[in-house]
């Protein structure tokens, strides 16, 4: 028996397939255009592109895997979270999604913020009003575009999409449906009282589940256009982040992970909601039933590598890159990356704070640059160890994931800035392998998430601070956390 994983990401869509020990079979992923960035801050994605490069990531991952093939017997759904998806009474796409990096929407944060109240909106929702966040998408639609605002009869996030262009169904997990800012994230269910406030018809919301329940079946025509099984069951799934915790283990409270995907997220599983009245974390329902998260995201991890990339070393890869930066010394002889490419979210909540290079001397060279967005991105999420440290949140041993968790420089710059022993997973596959995980679970093949993980989830490497270069990352942060009062003087 196998499960099949899908994660609708923001540079493309990866489906994975996974067998009944948890072990994975195969993969494939089929890369999404690029997000529109029509004017600083923006950032939108078509749906239909999604669509597309799901069914061809299916199709993919279940040609490649090997003969004699097995039963598809449940499917799980992830993906970037808190896009918009607006969608007419016919169930077409109304405009293209405003998506999770986009945060053109903090005149429509203020309004919600004045119009609920700041302590009001936390109790309710768990979390301040943040760009982000899906509501202040549609808030901008109905300012801005209101004859599009008055056709929507669906509102959703991009896997979501998906799941109904796979099986006709208007589905949404707790996990995802916490970074929309209209769940009440402490009692898991829609919360009336934001909908009324924000002129969002209930009607309006999909059905809200728990990660693991079966909430859909796959339809004629797409077992046509994918290669699945009509009626092959497919469960509620999670937002990206809260896939990708599954699928590194990352379950009960004391767990933490970091993770370095376009964005970088350090999340923590706690026992209760644990909110931070400034707001300056996520707390969200975690995609294990009863157990609830926090997180501190990094606007732009990932990115901030894959912009160098592609702005100053056309033609290079990103091994030959991080080979040059390994042999620069910790601390980047004082450069400094600042990576606020899309503002920031963790600690500093500021759409409108904007990245820097700083202390650039003769002696830099290119490798230098390099190490600096290497360092920095992982100053940024340390910013959220602290954090959680200050509101009290236990912190151990810290997995990694996503493309950090990939390169050994970036992995040893990680233990060194964090401080602390970092590990890392055999075959660590994100997402789609964490909600592979729950259709396993979904559909009886194993008791809860905690047995599939104990069968699927193996620590390959831990990774302990060297003493020098933490002692040089320590002063290195203290500098570094300078960087962000000069920049918002720049705003
Ligand atoms: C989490 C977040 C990103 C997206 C994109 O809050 O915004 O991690 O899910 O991956």
């Amino acid at each position: 028996m196998w499960f099949l994983g899908m994660d609708v990401g923001t540079g493309g869509t990866r489906a994975v397939v996974v067998d009944g020990n948890g072990k994975l079979i195969s993969g494939a992923s089929s890369e999404h255009a690029p997000f529109r960035t029509p004017h600083p801050g923006w950032a939108e994605q078509d749906p239909e592109d999604w669509w597309r490069a799901a069914q061809e990531a299916i199709r993919g991952a279940i040609k490649a895997a090997p003969e004699p093939h097995e039963e598809i017997a449940g499917i799980g759904l992830t993906g970037q979270m808190h896009g918009a998806v607006m969608l007419d009474e016919n169930g077409a796409v109304l405009r293209p999604s405003l998506i999770w990096c986009d945060v053109r929407t903090q005149p429509e944060c203020d309004w919600l913020t004045e119009k609920i109240g700041y302590e009001k909106l936390i109790e309710l929702t768990c979390n301040p009003a943040l760009p982000n966040f899906t509501l202040t998408k549609l808030l901008w639609v109905k300012t801005h575009e209101p004859e599009t605002f008055k056709k929507i009869r669906h509102i959703m996030c991009p896997k979501d999409y998906v799941r109904y262009r796979l099986t006709g169904e208007f589905a949404i997990d707790v996990q995802e449906a916490s970074g929309t800012l209209l769940l009440d994230v402490t009692h898991r269910r829609w919360s009336k009282e934001v909908a009324e406030a924000a002129g969002i018809p209930e009607s309006w919301l999909p059905k809200v589940y728990e990660s693991p329940e079966v909430c859909a079946r796959i339809s004629e025509t797409a077992a046509g256009l994918t290669g699945l099984k009509a009626g092959t069951p497919v469960v509620a799934g999670a937002g990206d982040q809260g896939a990708g915790a599954v699928g590194m283990g990352i379950l009960q409270p004391g767990s933490v992970s970091a993770t370095i995907g376009t964005s970088g997220v350090v999340f923590a599983a706690t026992a209760q909601p644990t909110k931070d009245p400034k707001g300056r974390m996520h707390t969200f329902c975690h995609a294990v039933p009863g157990v609830w998260h926090v997180m501190g995201v990094t606007q732009g991890a990932g990115l901030s590598l894959n912009w160098l990339k592609n702005t100053f070393f056309a033609g290079q890869n990103y091994d030959a890159m991080t080979a040059a930066a390994a042999q620069v010394p910790a601390g980047s002889e004082g450069l400094m990356w600042a990576p606020y490419l899309m503002g920031e979210r963790t600690p500093h909540l500021d759409p409108y704070v904007r990245a820097a290079f700083a202390g650039i001397s003769t002696i830099h060279t290119a490798a230098h640059f390099t190490r600096a967005v290497l360092e920095g991105v992982a100053y940024s999420l340390k910013d959220s160890f602290t954090l959680f440290t200050e509101l009290g949140i236990p912190l151990s041993d810290v997995r990694l994931g996503g493309g950090g968790a990939r390169g050994p420089l970036w992995r040893k710059i990680q233990a060194g800035v964090y401080g602390m022993t970092v590990e890392c997973l055999v075959a660590e596959e994100g997402g789609a392998f964490g909600c592979a995980l729950m259709a396993g679970v979904g559909t009886g093949h194993w008791a809860n998430l905690d047995a599939a993980c104990d069968q699927a989830i193996q620590v390959a490497q831990r990774i302990a601070p060297d003493a020098a270069e933490k002692a040089a990352y320590e002063a290195g942060y203290g500098q570094w956390r300078k960087l962000y009062p000069a920049l918002r003087s720049l705003r």
